[in-house]
């Protein structure tokens, strides 16, 4: 049987995680059946995305751009794992209306994990005002009120997140 396409968004944090769960869930997806594939925020910015800023206007700009591919490629059958900070909930339910294949996974990591990890050294710029508008420093970011599923980064594994995603997709349907 052919699998559906459809937009599975990780929204959270810069270091929340989004990009690590992502990168394992689409083997865990691949071998389920599903073509898939990764629109990350980091590389969306080096080519589709080239040139934008991190104002409000410009994050949105970014996440209609995402979205609006994303789309075109669920509809053609394509599981679609979106990684982008996507801090505005009007904005991330935007495209929820115009995508009905549309699961928002929380990557629910508190700032100050992100922080500590730090794994990019930008919170640290952001802090020494190195850097303006930082989500979560001085910039807002907008929690989903009732997302599909949420990973708790502080309380399980990778692996545990990713046969989560996978279980509650299954109970969804999609799989
Ligand atoms: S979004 O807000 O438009 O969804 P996106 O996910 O594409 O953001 O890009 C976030 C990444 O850009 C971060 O992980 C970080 O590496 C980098 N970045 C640079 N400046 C900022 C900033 N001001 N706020 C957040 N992330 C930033």
């Amino acid at each position: 049987m052919k699998n559906k396409g459809f937009i599975l968004w990780l929204t959270g944090l810069s270091g929340a995680g989004k990009t690590t769960i992502s990168k394992a869930l689409a083997p865990a997806l691949q071998e389920r059946g599903c073509q898939v594939e990764l629109l990350d925020g980091d590389l969306v910015r080096t080519h589709l995305s080239k040139g934008l800023s991190f104002t409000k206007e410009d994050r949105d700009t970014n996440i209609r751009r995402i979205g609006f591919v994303a789309h075109l490629l669920s509809r053609n059958g394509v599981v679609v794992i979106v990684a982008a900070i996507s801090p505005y909930r009007a904005t991330r339910n935007e495209v929820r209306q115009m995508e009905p294949n549309f699961v928002e996974v929380y990557v629910q990591t508190p700032l100050e994990v992100c922080e500590g990890r730090d794994v990019k050294g930008l919170y640290a710029k952001a802090r020494a005002g190195e850097i303006k508008g930082f989500t979560g420093i001085d910039d807002p970011y907008e929690e989903p009120l009732n997302p599909e599923i949420i990973c708790n980064t502080t309380k399980e594994t990778v692996e545990t997140s990713v046969e989560n995603v996978i279980s509650k997709l299954e109970h969804l349907g999609y799989l």
